[in-house]
């Protein structure tokens, strides 16, 4: 069968991640999807940087764009980062030469979702996210798949692995912030930019996009009330759990009577809840649906390995010809929502 061939731009903590997977486990996937999964080219800021994985074997281009319009890559495989410039650029210059395309960046998808969604359904090509959203836990799957016979009602959770290490490691660690900070900086847990992390901005997109995904809704990531962890102090911490409480930074979407609902702010939760016991970068997702009631995912929500590990789990879909878009499905449904104005008014 017909490899099914890459292009990686990004070798950072999720690129270098993939590389990994795709070179340590070629047969156990090749197997899997029956075909073979490999890379034709990647791209990267700094050529000569060492990145701890071998990467002579494929092409390099300096241009993410020219590496996206490549005769030899199938996937575009986006892991740079950033919601314009060369994100965006390589992303829409793909979808346009015919790929397909697997991204970890929520920032894109939360500010061009839609766009790219479109012009991927335009293009008979898929733009495919789950490691966008919680890390290594599959909710995008158990949203579009599992749950496809429910309404859903409500999406809930704790979303970035950052704050929430900060935040119990500082209460459980009593150490500083400076420290946690250093410590989940040392884990490839933050963004480029740890301002979208500890600002709530890098939770805030990834409920928009559940949200959108949940309630059939275009992305409205300026609709999110949102408030991050920067004014939490170790006192605030301190004085939560001497009440029986830890403070989370959580998010919830649901639609009411007015419209579509999202918030990602620091609450309360009492501390033996399972919420309250989400320690270091885990991640936990709550979906409610008319039929399941209840569903709880938990696992690591950032780092190489989770986040490479959703990544491939696109991939392997696309390797195994599942093609089914991630949002509003069919386009006509996102139209309708649009039309709808459907997230809050
Ligand atoms: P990172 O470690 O900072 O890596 C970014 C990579 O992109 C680097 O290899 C960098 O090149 C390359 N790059 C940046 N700008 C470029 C440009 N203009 N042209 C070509 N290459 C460029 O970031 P990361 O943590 O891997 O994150 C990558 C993406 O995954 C982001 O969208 C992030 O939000 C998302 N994500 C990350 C995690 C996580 O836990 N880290 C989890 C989920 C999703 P150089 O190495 O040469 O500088
Ligand atoms: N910076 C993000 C986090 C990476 O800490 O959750 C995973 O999306």
């Amino acid at each position: 069968n017909d490899p099914l061939r890459l292009g990686i731009a990004g070798l950072g903590t999720v690129g270098t991640g993939v590389v990994r997977i795709i070179r340590q486990k070629a047969a156990l996937l090749s197997a899997r999807a029956g075909r073979p999964v490999t890379i034709s080219a990647v791209s990267a800021r700094s050529r000569g940087k060492d990145r701890g994985v071998k990467l002579d074997d494929y092409a390099w281009e300096d241009d993410p764009v020219a590496l996206a319009q490549r005769d030899d890559v199938d996937v575009f495989v986006e892991l740079m980062g950033g919601h314009d410039g060369p994100a965006k650029d390589a992303t829409e210059a793909a979808i346009a030469a015919g790929k397909d395309v697997v991204t970890a960046n929520k920032a894109l998808l939360a500010h061009h979702g839609h766009a790219l969604a479109l012009a991927a359904e335009d293009a008979g090509r898929v733009i495919r996210f789950e490691a966008a959203v919680a890390g290594g836990i599959p909710v995008i799957k158990a949203l579009t798949e599992g749950l496809a016979g429910n309404d859903i009602t409500r999406v809930m959770g704790v979303m970035n692995g950052t704050c929430n290490y900060i935040l119990t490691r500082m209460q459980s660690a009593g150490l500083p912030y400076e420290e946690v900070f250093q410590e989940a900086s040392d884990l490839g847990y933050l963004e480029a930019d740890p301002q979208l992390d500890v600002g709530g901005i890098d939770a805030a997109h990834k409920l928009s996009l559940l949200a959108a995904i949940a309630f059939g809704t275009q992305v409205d990531f300026s609709a999110v009330q949102m408030e991050g962890i920067g004014a939490i102090t170790i006192q605030d911490i301190n004085h939560a759990a001497d009440m029986g409480y830890r403070i989370k930074l959580l998010g919830v979407a649901q639609m009411t009577g007015r419209g579509l609902e999202q918030r990602m702010t620091p609450c309360l939760v009492p501390a033996a809840s399972p919420l309250g016991q989400l320690e270091g970068g885990t991640n936990m997702v709550v979906l409610e649906g008319d039929n399941v009631e209840q569903i709880v995912l938990r696992g690591p929500g950032a780092g190489m390995g989770p986040t490479a590990s959703a990544v491939m789990g696109d991939v392997m879909d696309i390797a195994r010809g599942f093609r089914l878009p991630v949002f509003g499905q069919p386009a006509a449904g996102l139209e309708h929502a649009q039309a709808a104005g459907g997230s809050t008014p």
